[in-house]
């Protein structure tokens, strides 16, 4: 396949210059409290649900205890408001004594003991965005030493109230400040977010050299019309994008907000499906306690799971866009394999869209297909056979699609995740 020879070497030639802290070979995966939790610091009211060390033990306990550790859901990330809003007499951070009594070593611990890894949030300036201490340049080296010595696994820095020259010096320094504590933490860098995502403001090369992830545009809220609207930048700046990822270095068009309030269980698997074949960072938002077994299945469906996991780590595309709303999206993957993603944003009825895999570029051959959120495999296909898919609106129908003659695996991934054709 043509297009899988050109893709496959544009992946190599960037991850080898990929941020060297033998870290997030792979998406990384977990919890992250923003889109669900945000600034809630009202936990005299809101005991449950306020950014406090609650929260997140709560959290880890549902990530060890309900199977999403053996996933790779692994990281247990803060975000924002954890932090007190003074600096202590040493100029370190520290966090709000009140929601976080036992402090931020302890809650490592805590997550460390459950086979898991804690993230924090930082910022690039004068503030957080809600309104915490901020790192600015001079700061950088002793909020980087003090995450390290916390037991820290991953640092994201957000940009607000910092401008572009401060950003252009400050994200790289903190890069060599976190290589320079010995300790591999993580690096989500918001960076391209406040520079428009975009070259010649955005310099994709650089960003793979210094940061593990970054977000390339705005915050995901708990609605479709917010996944649509990321996804729509996504695609529209694929051919600048795609490239830009690899093991080490991702694109992240933010967090699944799957088992929310926002998304109809079509929508949560089409998001699901979505950020597996864009290689995205899979953090959730949203409540373990209480979520509903719909949006179980589908975070915890394993070979969506190894779709975004696959080891070649290169991002799929879109390769089509009907004008009638229905879109097919691609994405090789290890083993000669590949995903096949068609997605409808038809609001009228399920739509029969016909189709042949020759007619998606797909080398002359026979090919297995299994269906991904049907968890069933489906008769053999030629590349020249024509068939049909039924995708509902605004759902997917998600395939994974092999050679007939090789018997794939997903050997190089954890051994959890299946291969779907010995289910
Ligand atoms: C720091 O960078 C060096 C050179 O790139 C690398 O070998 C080392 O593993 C890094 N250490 C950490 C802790 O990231
Ligand atoms: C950027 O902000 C810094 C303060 O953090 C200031 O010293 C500098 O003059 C600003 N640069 C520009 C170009 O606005
Ligand atoms: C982008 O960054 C890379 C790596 O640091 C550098 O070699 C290259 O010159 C930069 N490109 C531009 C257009 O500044």
């Amino acid at each position: 396949m043509q297009r899988t020879a050109v893709i496959f070497l544009l992946a190599f030639s960037t991850a080898a210059q990929a941020l060297d802290n033998g870290l997030m070979k792979t998406p990384p995966m977990g919890w992250l409290a923003w889109e669900r939790y945000r600034c809630d610091i009202d936990c005299d009211n809101d005991p449950k649900n306020c950014i406090s060390e609650v929260l997140f033990r709560d959290m880890a306990d549902r990530l060890y205890e309900d199977g999403w550790r053996e996933l790779g859901y692994v990281y247990i990330n803060i975000d924002d408001c954890w932090a007190l809003k003074k600096r202590d007499a040493q100029g370190r951070l520290q966090a709000d004594p009140k929601r976080f009594p036992r402090g931020i070593p302890n809650l490592a611990r805590y997550v460390h003991d459950r086979g898991l890894k804690l993230g924090i949030y930082g910022d690039l300036g004068t503030y957080t965005c809600a309104g915490y201490p901020g790192t600015t340049l001079d700061t950088i080296e002793i909020d980087a030493q003090t995450f390290a010595k916390w037991g820290i696994d991953m640092l994201k820095l957000d940009g607000c109230y910092s401008n572009a020259t401060d950003q252009e010096q400050g994200y790289p320094l903190m890069s060599k400040a976190l290589n320079a504590t010995g300790r591999p933490i993580g690096y989500s860098c918001s960076w391209p977010a406040y520079q428009g995502g975009l070259p010649p403001k955005v310099n994709y090369t650089l960003l793979g050299e210094i940061c593990n992830l970054w977000r390339n545009y705005g915050d995901i809220e708990d609605s479709w019309e917010s996944i649509l609207n990321i996804l729509d930048w996504f695609t529209e700046h694929q051919d600048i994008l795609q490239p830009a990822a690899g093991p080490g270095q991702w694109n992240d068009p933010d967090m699944l907000v799957i088992g929310d309030f926002g998304l109809s269980m079509e929508q949560s698997r089409s998001q699901m499906a979505l950020w597996a074949i864009m290689a995205a960072p899979l953090f959730m938002s949203n409540d373990l306690r209480t979520l509903n077994s719909g949006a179980r299945a589908i975070l915890q469906n394993k070979v969506a799971i190894a779709i975004n996991q696959d080891p070649l780590g290169i991002q799929g595309r879109r390769l089509i866009k009907e004008s009638y709303g229905i879109e097919v999206f691609w994405r090789p993957l290890s083993n000669k394999a590949s995903a096949l993603m068609f997605f409808s944003r038809r609001t009228d009825m399920p739509y029969r869209y016909k189709t042949s895999l020759k007619v998606l570029d797909y080398t002359p051959g026979s090919y297995k297909v299994y269906d991904v959120f049907m968890e069933k495999r489906i008769s053999s296909l030629k590349d020249t056979t024509e068939f049909v898919v039924s995708i509902n609106p605004s759902g997917v129908v998600m395939w994974y699609v092999a050679p007939a003659a090789d018997r794939p695996k997903f050997r190089h991934v954890n051994t959890n995740h299946g291969d779907p054709f010995l289910m």
